[in-house]
């Protein structure tokens, strides 16, 4: 690609947003170049012109293949920011093959039969989740002065999360918390592992990004991240309490999962489940906590509708209604805008929760001011997605101590 031209191109692109730090910092550690998958249909709308991408290297199925170098991402979020009002809105993958690999999402592979019989064991347990411990997760995980995939920090951040996590873990028989690396950046996932005690290959997934960001990919910027998403690491980890705490065993294998690397293409995710599928694992359900915290819409869960499983998420909302304490209710991102949409094009059957319909939601992230302050101080909004996290958990995994073992359909993995 032509550098010197690409950036021309998007100097005349440019919004004043660009003044502060303009021209982007080189990482001359990162990878040569990544491959970025972007909907043809959206290159075609007039917002498209001034595309700051040459290219593409691949067209298939509606998606463009286009190789970019790793510094070029950041102004690629602006335009994508300033002309189709969302924040990133394409996938970024480490090699041509992965990126064509991502053309063709995968068969929906097994799923559980979604019963909702362990309300004699999840009911007591829900009304167990505290603010305060939510909050004080929020507060551990904004305190990294940033969370960005390639800084140190972040690197600290999700060894801080697995010291969290660890100490969880060693209060249930078997459990373990690991760190995911991944060869391509400093930052690892991090993975608490419950495993089943009667189906312990199959798999229930509950994640969300540990990494934050603010500007376009200046890694020394302070980025708290509070609601984005310390406050859906919070959620897993106030679940992950109630479940050590409780003594309950559940049937089928949980993974608690903080993703690195969101916020430049899904990159942690896109690794961990291109691995699970290579593996052959069974991943019978998953569910993303990305953003709980911050009630643009009012009380309430809003399950998003595209980029999921619909009967899983229709499941979900279910949980939610018993569970949760407060509605259900959906919105749809309109990309994929989340660690969920990783597992999707993989065939795993997957479902997100949100604070608010898409519209309503935190206009500060991304920003210097995504802090627990600008959410009021308080974890409160996030107290219904702990209890649903609790019972996700447990009405997918099934319980040693309660209901049934809902059988597998459809294995396909
Ligand atoms: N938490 C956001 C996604 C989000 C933002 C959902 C606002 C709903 C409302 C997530 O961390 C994010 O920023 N995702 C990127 C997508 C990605 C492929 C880089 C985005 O939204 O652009
Ligand atoms: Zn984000």
């Amino acid at each position: 690609m032509n550098t010197l031209g690409l950036m021309a191109a998007v100097l005349l692109a440019a919004s004043s947003a660009f003044a502060d730090d303009f021209p982007p910092k080189i990482d001359v550690a990162a990878p040569a170049a990544v491959w970025v998958t972007v909907d043809q249909a959206d290159l075609a709308k007039p917002e498209a012109a001034g595309f700051p991408l040459k290219g593409p290297v691949l067209s298939e199925g509606g998606i463009a293949v286009f190789e970019v170098r790793p510094d070029m991402l950041p102004i690629l979020s602006q335009f994508m920011h300033d002309r189709f009002k969302r924040c990133g809105g394409y996938l970024a993958h480490g090699s041509m093959d992965a990126a064509k690999a991502s053309l063709r999402p995968a068969a929906v592979g097994p799923r559980a039969a979604y019963t909702l019989d362990q309300q004699a064991v999840v009911a007591p347990l829900v009304a167990g989740v505290r603010e305060s411990s939510i909050r004080a997760v929020i507060e551990g995980m904004s305190a990294h002065h940033s969370r960005y995939y390639q800084s140190e920090t972040g690197a600290a951040a999700s060894r801080w999360l697995q010291g969290e996590w660890g100490s969880l873990a060693s209060r249930i028989p078997g459990a373990s918390a690991a760190l995911f690396p991944h060869s391509a950046w400093k930052q690892p996932s991090v993975i608490l592992t419950i495993p089943g005690s009667e189906l312990p290959e199959e798999i229930v997934v509950l994640g969300g990004h540990l990494d934050s960001i603010s500007g376009w990919g200046n890694s020394g910027a302070r980025s708290p991240g509070a609601d984005d998403n310390a406050s859906g690491i919070a959620v897993l980890t106030e679940a992950a309490r109630i479940i050590a705490e409780s003594g309950v065993r559940p049937k089928r294998t949980i993974q608690f999962m903080g993703y690195a690397a969101e916020e430049v293409g899904l990159r942690g995710s896109q690794d961990i489940a291109a691995k699970y599928a290579a593996a052959g694992k069974k991943v019978i359900g998953v569910i993303q906590f990305d953003m709980s915290n911050f009630a643009g819409s009012g009380e309430g869960i809003w399950m998003l509708t595209d980029h999921v499983d619909a009967p899983l998420s229709a499941f979900t909302g279910k949980l939610v209604t018993a569970y949760a304490g407060v509605k259900a209710a959906t919105t749809k991102c309109g990309y994929g805008c989340s660690d969920h949409a990783s597992w999707t094009k993989k065939g795993f059957p997957a479902a997100m929760a949100f604070e608010s319909t898409f519209n309503d939601s935190n206009k500060a992230i991304h920003s210097e001011s995504d802090t627990l302050a600008t959410m009021g101080g308080a974890a409160t909004h996030s107290v219904p997605f702990a209890r649903l996290a609790v019972a996700f958990a447990l009405e997918l995994a099934k319980t040693s101590s309660g209901g049934g073992l809902a059988k597998v359909v459809a294995a396909k993995h």
